[in-house]
C-alpha cells in the first residue's frame, strides 16, 4: 500500500471486529514500525502499552466516556510520551553509534545539548512528550492501515485514572488510547472531507 493510498483510506472507527484477535508478534510488529517515527535529539522519549486484558480494558473504558472501542477491537494501545525527555539518550545514541550512523563526536554533542534544551523547563518537556507520543501514534495508525486494520485515536477518557489503572510512571503523560484491528463490517462512518484553506505560503 502506497503512503498516500493508507493516508487517504484512514479512518477514525468506532466499530470493530469483536472477534478478532491480533498476537503479541502482530502487535509488537505494529509498534516497532511505529518507532520508525522521528524525535527531538532521536530521544525516542516514548513507550506503548498494549493492551489485550478483557478486564483492564473493562476498566479502561468506565473511566473513557463509555466508548465502546475501548473494548471492542483486537488490540488498545496507550501511547505515552516521557517528559523526562532525555532519560533514553544514552541507549538510542547507543544504538546509532553502535550501528556506525554516527560517529561518538556527534553522540557527545546530542548528549550535552539535548539535557540543557529542556532541564528546568516542563511545559517544553510535556510539548515534547505530547509532540513525540503522537508522531508514534500516527505512524502505528499508518502501519495498521498497510495490513489492513482499521484504528480509533481517543482523547475521551480520564488521564489520572487510566494512568493509575495502566500504572504508568509519572512522568509519562497518556498522550493518546488508540484501538486497533479488523473493523465491524458494518456502522463506520465513512471519510470525512478534509478543509483545503490550510495553507499559506512563506507567511500566514
Ligand atoms: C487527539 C485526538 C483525539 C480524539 N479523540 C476521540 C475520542 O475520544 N473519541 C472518538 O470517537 N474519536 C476521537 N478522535 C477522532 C476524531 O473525531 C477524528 O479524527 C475526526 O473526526 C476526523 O475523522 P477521521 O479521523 O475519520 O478522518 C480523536 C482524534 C484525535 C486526533
Amino acid at each position: 500500500m502506497k503512503v498516500s493510498e493508507a493516508l487517504k483510506s484512514r479512518l477514525s472507527a468506532n466499530m470493530f471486529d469483536t472477534k478478532a484477535e491480533l498476537s503479541r508478534e502482530q502487535i509488537t510488529e505494529l509498534v516497532e514500525l511505529a518507532s520508525e517515527a522521528p524525535s527531538s535529539f532521536n530521544t525516542q522519549n516514548w513507550h506503548v502499552i498494549a493492551i489485550t486484558d478483557p478486564d483492564v480494558r473493562k476498566q479502561l473504558r468506565a473511566v473513557a466516556w463509555d466508548q465502546a472501542k475501548v473494548t471492542d477491537s483486537a488490540v488498545l494501545f496507550a501511547v505515552l510520551g516521557n517528559t523526562n525527555v532525555v532519560e533514553a539518550l544514552p541507549e538510542s545514541m547507543d544504538l546509532a553509534t553502535n550501528a556506525g550512523v554516527v560517529g561518538p563526536d556527534i553522540k557527545k554533542w546530542f548528549e550535552d545539548n539535548a539535557s540543557p534544551f529542556y532541564d528546568g523547563k516542563p511545559q517544553l518537556a510535556r510539548d515534547e512528550a505530547l509532540r513525540s507520543a503522537s508522531y508514534l501514534a500516527m505512524s502505528l495508525m499508518l502501519a495498521g492501515q498497510e495490513k489492513g486494520y482499521g484504528s480509533g485515536p481517543m482523547i475521551g477518557f480520564d488521564p489520572i485514572e487510566v494512568a493509575k489503572i495502566l500504572k504508568v510512571p509519572d512522568n509519562y503523560v497518556v498522550t493518546l488510547l488508540l484501538s486497533m484491528g479488523p473493523l465491524a463490517s458494518e456502522g463506520n462512518w465513512a471519510r470525512k472531507p478534509r478543509r483545503k484553506n490550510i495553507i499559506s505560503f512563506d507567511k500566514f
